[in-house]
């Protein structure tokens, strides 16, 4: 897929004011983002990701490196042209940063208005962008009038006024319930999907990157530590970074404190399965028990998708009537292919 941001050696740092340290915002960061595709940034608090997001947009320049939007070297261009192409790069954000004072409609227009489109072109497009997010019932409401799912998706129509290319989405859920968040990453996906706009969503929600992302670029103190399809870093997270954050979105796996309690119940060994897309994974898997002369009895698990592929891991309790029974089922496990974690030795 061509590549349409591309970050090279990006870095910035910045001075602080009051005791003269040097802060490191974003960190060596070398980075594609490709043409049509939806790509989560996650991490926590700190890590540099809004820093990254000015940097793309070209509202900072980089300490170091070089930023590359649709075939335009950003850092090696003049401010005017910056300023043109940032109009080709839309914006959304956490608080939605819509203006009071007018309607739905004229915030709609309002990008349009200062990039001198005339007035008729203007109201179809705003009425046409309306109607994509599903408020042109609304037009003539005023912000504190809509909740904020509304609000949300009114920033989305004035981020798309300009038809961009690109579309930046800064912590644009975070001030909603779960299920508003669902259907704004909906309409985001909608975005993406029937107009072609690729989208940078950042997020510290791993269930968001799940929700919505192609690819996920994990970060953490400045850089990017993984990065990767959705499902290969859901299903094999390689950093403690990135893993921790997949925990906070698959609830398949007993934590501690529930295995504990289930041990509890179940006297048996306890072994969690991982579950993957792999065709056949369920006869494998009952195979290796039937051959071993394994019971196994199902105690704790989930199997969901993401992006259409299966995931998910089991949880069983095993017995066995010979002694080495147990670890033969384990060890036919492991040979064919399928991950086990033997919970009861963790
Ligand atoms: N203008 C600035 N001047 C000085 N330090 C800054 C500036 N902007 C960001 N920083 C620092 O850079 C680091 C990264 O900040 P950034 O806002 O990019 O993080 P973030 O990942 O977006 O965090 P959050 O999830 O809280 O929004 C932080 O340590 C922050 O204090
Ligand atoms: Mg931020």
């Amino acid at each position: 897929m061509p590549v349409l941001v591309e970050l090279r050696g990006v870095s910035k740092h910045y001075r602080r004011a009051d005791t003269g340290e040097t802060v490191v915002a974003v960190e060596d960061v070398s980075l594609d983002v490709h043409q049509g595709e939806v790509l989560g940034v996650i991490g926590y608090s700190g890590a540099g990701k809004s820093t990254l997001v000015r940097l793309v947009n070209a509202l900072e320049l980089p300490s170091s490196g070089s930023v590359t939007v649709a075939g335009q070297e950003l850092t090696a261009i003049p401010e005017k042209d910056r300023r043109l192409a940032r109009r080709r790069i839309g914006m959304i954000f956490q608080q939605f940063n819509l203006f009071r004072s007018r309607t739905i409609a004229g915030n709609v227009a309002y990008p349009l208005k200062v990039a001198g489109v005339p007035k008729a072109e203007r109201d179809r497009r705003v009425a046409e962008l309306l109607d994509f997010v599903g408020l042109l019932d609304r037009a003539y409401a005023y912000p504190e009038q809509l909740s904020g799912g509304q609000k949300q998706r009114v920033g989305i129509a004035r981020a798309l006024a300009a038809s961009p290319d690109l579309l930046l989405a800064d912590e644009a859920t975070s001030a909603l319930d779960p299920e508003t968040t669902s259907e704004v990453l909906a309409l985001l996906r909608r975005v993406n999907r029937e107009l072609g706009v690729t989208i940078i969503v950042i997020t510290h929600e791993m269930d968001a990157v799940r929700q919505i992302a192609d690819r996920v670029a994990v970060m953490e103190q400045g850089r990017v530590v993984e990065v990767g399809d959705v499902y290969d870093v859901f299903s094999t997270p390689q950093t403690d970074a990135a893993q921790r954050f997949v925990r906070t979105a698959l609830h398949d796996r007993p934590s501690p404190e529930t295995l504990a309690r289930l041990r509890e119940r179940h006297p048996g060994r306890l072994v969690t399965v991982q579950i993957t897309d792999e065709a056949g994974l369920q006869n494998r898997i009952d195979a290796a028990f039937r051959a071993a002369g394994v019971t196994a009895e199902l105690v704790y698990g989930g199997v969901g998708e993401i992006r259409e592929r299966r995931i998910g891991s089991l949880t069983y309790e095993l017995s066995a009537s010979s002694p080495t029974g147990i670890d033969d089922a384990i060890d036919a496990l492991r040979n064919t292919g399928v991950t086990t974690d033997e919970e009861a030795a963790a």
